[in-house]
């Protein structure tokens, strides 16, 4: 039986052309694989017939959207995570998640290596590459785009030649990846850093610039998960759903940022993730709320090296899977409810309330229910301040 290589296929042209061309290239039978994570393109049955009119010996479909959302979107949201403060790590977040069906499809099915459509320019051949690594050392790593120099127009002359079924006229100028939890939009005139997104460029969120009224919306967490809107229950995947739909209709969650890829290449990249914005900032809030004070500020340190670990490729890391057990210990009490006003592209906390808070009115409070004694904090900074006072006074004798 000839040797078989298991490819993860988007449907697209390069990944269209990879089939054969891994195929002349290797020898190799090529199985395409194609994981639905809520790219809500074109109907997956499409694309799996699509891999087999290109040569596939077999292809494969798994739906894999609540899954996604379980277990790669919550933690991510339970880790407020964004890489240089502002990219919610959308692409980062299913690389892993392909690259685990590409192992264990590669195994199931005797492949001896994978296969990849990414370019030797970015980030996502990292994740895909150093997760079948930490998943199944023995496979080998293929890259028909990187590896065997394949240019667009190669592959647009190589699907005209051999007659594949791939629509070339409706290719956009850009490369755009997305999923349930959010769109990354690249390239064309963007790479010029100066050039203002278009309106064309996004389509889970509408215009902030229109009047609209406000929207509220009440975000109820348990132990750091989403689990109902407005009270009604929903899964990890419902709430992103329709969170995209409540905040993206009021502009919520664009990103306009230049950006630093693990290759050390600088890339302007336009996002748009409204889910995520959105959810971050209750949850961000309903753990200011929950969390004590030195657990709360230490784990924001915690969430941007969690958030450059999974930018970086390292989902599968020791490190990455240490600190999730650090972020899931923190989580124990984030359940409440957080109110958002949504309106002109943003999302605003507005209300916040737990079983589990604590915020305790009467310590706060200035009207004559304060239980605070005041007297106590005269000592207190007394000696919080004494290293200073000590310090100084050797500091200022020795002038
Ligand atoms: N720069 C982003 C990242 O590394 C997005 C990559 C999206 N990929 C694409 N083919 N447009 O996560």
């Amino acid at each position: 039986m000839a040797e078989r290589v298991v490819l993860a296929y988007s449907g697209g042209l390069d990944t269209s052309v990879g089939i054969g061309w891994l195929k002349d290239a290797t020898g190799k039978e090529v199985v395409a694989l194609a994981i639905d994570v809520g790219q809500s393109g074109e109907d997956m049955d499409l694309i799996r017939q699509r891999a087999l009119d290109c040569g596939a010996v077999e292809a494969i479909v798994v739906d894999a959207k609540d899954e996604f959302a379980s277990d790669y979107v919550v933690p991510a949201l339970k880790a407020n995570a964004l890489y240089q403060k502002r990219y919610p790590l959308v692409s980062a977040l299913s690389r892993p998640l392909i690259a685990k069906y590409l192992a264990s499809t590669a195994k199931e099915l005797g492949a001896d290596s994978v296969a990849h459509g990414c370019t030797g320019k970015g980030n996502d051949q990292v994740r895909f590459e150093a997760a079948v690594a930490a998943l199944a050392p023995e496979l080998t790593s293929l890259a028909p785009v990187r590896d065997f120099a394949l240019t667009r127009d190669k592959a647009i002359e190589y699907a005209a030649v051999h007659n594949l079924p791939i629509a070339q006229s409706k290719k956009s100028p850009y490369s755009i990846d997305q999923n349930v939890y959010g769109r990354a939009v690249e390239t064309g005139f963007l790479e010029d850093p100066w050039n203002a997104p278009i309106e064309d460029l996004y389509t889970y969120t509408q215009d902030p610039a229109v009047t609209r009224e406000a929207t509220e919306v009440v975000v109820s967490f348990d132990q750091g998960v989403p689990v109902a809107i407005d009270g009604v229950r929903v899964t990890p995947l419902q709430a992103i759903e329709m969170m995209n739909l409540l905040a993206g209709n009021q502009g919520v969650g664009r990103i306009d940022i230049v950006e630093d890829r693990l290759v050390g290449i600088k890339s302007r990249e336009v996002y748009e993730a409204p889910a995520g914005i959105a959810l971050i900032a209750a949850h961000e809030e309903l753990e200011n709320m929950t969390i004590e004070r030195d657990l709360a500020r230490y784990k924001r340190g915690v969430e941007s090296k969690w958030a450059e670990l999974v930018y970086d490729g390292l989902w599968f890391s020791g490190l990455k899977r240490a600190l999730d057990v650090f972020i899931d210990e923190t989580q124990k009490h984030v359940t409440g409810d957080v109110r958002l006003k949504l309106h002109g592209g943003t999302a605003v906390v507005t209300g916040r309330k737990s079983t589990q808070s604590l915020y305790d009115f009467n310590l706060a409070t200035y009207d004559t229910r304060d239980t605070f004694d005041q007297s106590m904090a005269k000592g207190f900074i007394e000696l919080w301040s004494l290293p200073s006072k000590i310090s100084a006074r050797r500091d200022l004798a020795g002038k």
